[in-house]
């Protein structure tokens, strides 16, 4: 996905709403970090957790967020601008470019289930950790990630469509055996589920909408359908039958 323009925004909005920043303490309480660790956050995006780990670590630690989009590492380097011991890259998660067991920590929240090969960026993240480094991620369980208020057939075009954004819909569910295989073990889950009932500013759903409509409208969905489905969402607001429901998942585990 393109982070720039109203994309980058709407990400930076998801960030930083209710539930946003209840997924990145829920990463950041799993983690535990001390001061003087080294922190790496893989697929970071605008560096919002890159900064809470930071003021954890202190100067005398490091944290590194590293981010496939460039222009998601450029508004990093402006939300950590004042702190030195961050350093922001772009990268691939699938060949990190640091040597091995270097990371007490490594937080990702929503990357893994973007990559193709899960397994590889897995390994790569199993190879930087050092021996009992704790590693927190966050994937979503696409298949129940769902608006509801819109009419059931449109509501059922644009969902369909959204589905093409990520090639693994029930991640969370396959990553048990798959952290272990990569090398990791101490593997526990737990939902940090949500619904919103109303699309305030502050709201996962406000700023959600706008993305999918954003992706539907590149995928050639026809412009009226898409505007017709928003309008249906926010005219159901209104009435007080709006919904949303999506359900991540933390996952945490131990570096072998
Ligand atoms: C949904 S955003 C989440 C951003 C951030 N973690 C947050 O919670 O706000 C997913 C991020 O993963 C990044 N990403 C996707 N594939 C990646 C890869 N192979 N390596 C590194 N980053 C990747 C995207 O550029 C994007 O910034």
């Amino acid at each position: 996905m393109d982070f720039g323009g109203d994309i980058g925004l709407w990400q930076r909005k998801i960030a930083e709403c209710q539930e946003g920043t209840s997924r990145r303490l829920a990463v950041f309480e799993a983690l535990g970090i001390q001061s003087g660790q080294s922190v790496l956050d893989l697929g970071c995006g605008a560096g919002h957790l890159v900064r809470d780990a930071a003021l954890a670590t202190g100067d005398t630690g490091r944290v590194i967020g590293l981010d496939a989009s460039e222009e998601q590492i450029s508004a990093a380097r402006e939300h950590c601008a004042s702190l030195d011991m961050v350093e922001l890259l772009t990268g691939d998660a699938t060949n990190l470019p640091f040597e091995d067991e270097k990371f007490d920590c490594l937080a990702s929240i929503q990357m893994y289930e973007y990559i193709d090969d899960v397994d590889a960026a897995l390994a790569e993240s199993a190879r930087v950790m050092k021996p009992g480094g704790r590693a927190a991620m966050v994937s979503v369980l696409w298949d129940h990630w769902r608006f509801h208020g819109a009419e059931p057939e449109l509501n059922n075009l644009i969902h369909n469509t959204w589905r093409l954004h990520c090639p693994h819909q029930m991640l969370p569910l396959e990553l048990p055996v798959k952290l272990k295989a990569a090398g990791f073990n101490g593997i526990a889950q737990r939902p940090i589920a949500f619904i919103n009932t109303h699309m305030h500013e502050n709201a996962f759903a406000r700023w959600a909408s706008q993305l999918v409509a954003a992706f539907a409208l590149a995928q050639a969905v026809e412009a009226g359908k898409v505007a017709a489905w928003l309008q249906q969402l926010e005219t159901a607001d209104r009435e007080g039958r709006f919904g949303f429901v999506s359900v991540p998942v933390l996952t945490t585990a131990t570096a072998l």
